[in-house]
């Protein structure tokens, strides 16, 4: 197969979709790997380390026109709408339910449009997902940390404490993928660290993974309350899928906070889950309200892409390679997981949240493929 590396040009985005390992893999398969000048300098990557491993460095022109897979990280934005054509698979974050003007570009173009994060498993995990969760979550303490610093206008604090002085609290809302990481790098830097989860089975979990060393607390309005009083890092990654975060700190708790304190909203992709939340970017990342310091980045990984680029391919290749060895049709005949990431094709909307979201008709993908052909 054809498959083109494009450069993301969103702002702020500096990951990109494949890594000279992962081209290497596609071109020893057989296929074809052309890879957009400048597409890896973001991630540290560059074009000659993709010509050492066989791929070729094109123009943006002969990526997205003479490829049959393209591999992005971010979605299209309206300057690449016109590259959109049938006959294309397009691999990557799509997140269409919230834009609904792409949904319907994708939809008039003919483009089959796979998106990363709705590649979910029979265990309803989402793989392609899950990397950047671990990286957020482990961004969220160490920025949690970097924010309480004095002159960044946080309390002034060591989270680690020293021998004498006590260390700083942490308390976390949610203790999923992102919940863990946070946890494990805030336990790390020495911090007392409580979880606020309302999955008693998952905190039998935590409780095991993390060998006890967190306090783990069913979450509920008084227990936020009280938990959110007296700590100094406040992380929020709480998720509720295909749903708007709830907001679970509200605005009074927040006067109630100590002055300085910090909240890290990573559930901010969602809507957040304080009250005072909205969305920052990594050339602004903070604001403070009650003399609370927030840091609600949207796209935490972005300030991270050697990490990021790595983890997001290390996951995304063996569907790339499904797609690349047997063709979209037949991969996702094998591959229930895949095909539950096929969101446009041939013009119909494959998947029922987005169709929900924007009023459009929904047509199941065994309607438009038929999924038992292998
Ligand atoms: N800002 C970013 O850059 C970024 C990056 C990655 C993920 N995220 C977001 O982080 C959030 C968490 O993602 P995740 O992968 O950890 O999800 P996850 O599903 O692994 O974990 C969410 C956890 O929240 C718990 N939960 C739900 N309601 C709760 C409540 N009322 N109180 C306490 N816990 C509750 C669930 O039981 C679950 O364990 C999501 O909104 C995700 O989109 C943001």
């Amino acid at each position: 197969m054809r498959i083109g590396v494009a450069t993301e040009i969103k702002p702020d985005e500096y990951r990109v979709a494949l890594t000279p390992a992962g081209a290497l893999e596609l071109i020893r398969r057989g296929h074809d790997v052309v890879v957009e000048t400048g597409a890896g300098a973001g991630s540290a990557y560059s074009d000659e380390s993709y010509a050492r491993v066989g791929a070729r460095i094109g123009s943006v022109d002969e990526v997205w026109e003479s490829s049959e897979l393209v591999l992005k990280v971010k979605e299209p934005i309206a300057s690449e709408y016109g590259r959109l054509r049938e006959g294309l698979v397009l691999f990557t974050y799509l997140h269409i339910a919230a834009d609904e003007r792409l949904t319907r570009a994708l939809v008039e173009s003919g483009i089959a449009a796979v998106a990363y994060e709705t590649v979910e498993t029979t265990d309803r995990a989402l793989p392609l997902l899950a990397p950047m969760s671990e990286v957020a979550g482990r961004l969220a303490s160490q920025a949690g940390a970097y924010f309480l610093e004095k002159p960044l206008g946080g309390r002034g604090l060591l989270l680690g404490g020293v021998p004498g002085v006590a260390p700083g609290r942490v308390v976390i809302i949610g203790g999923g993928i992102v919940g863990y990481n946070a946890a494990i790098i805030a336990l790390g830097l020495g911090a007392q660290v409580t979880i606020l989860e309302r999955s008693i089975d998952r905190m039998r979990h935590l409780e095991e993974i993390l060998s006890g060393r967190v306090t783990l607390l069913m979450s509920s309005s008084l227990q936020i309350e009280a938990s959110v009083a007296d700590a100094d890092l406040v992380i929020g990654a709480v998720l509720i899928p295909g749903a708007l975060a709830p907001k679970l700190v509200t605005r009074q708790m927040i006067r109630g906070m100590r002055t300085g304190a910090v909240l890290v909203d990573v559930a901010i992709d969602q809507g957040g889950c304080f009250e005072t939340s909205h969305a920052t970017t990594h050339s602004e990342p903070v604001y403070v309200v009650d003399e609370v310091t927030h840091y609600c980045v949207a796209n935490m990984p972005g300030a991270v892409p050697v990490t990021s680029t790595r983890a997001l391919t290390n996951a995304t290749l063996p569907y790339v390679e499904a797609i690349a060895d047997y063709g979209l049709r037949d991969a996702v005949s094998r591959d229930a997981a895949l095909a539950k990431g096929v969101n446009i094709l041939d013009g119909k909307v494959t998947y029922e949240a987005v169709a929900e979201a924007h009023g459009l008709d929904y047509t199941p993908l065994e309607d438009v493929l038929p999924l038992s052909a292998v």
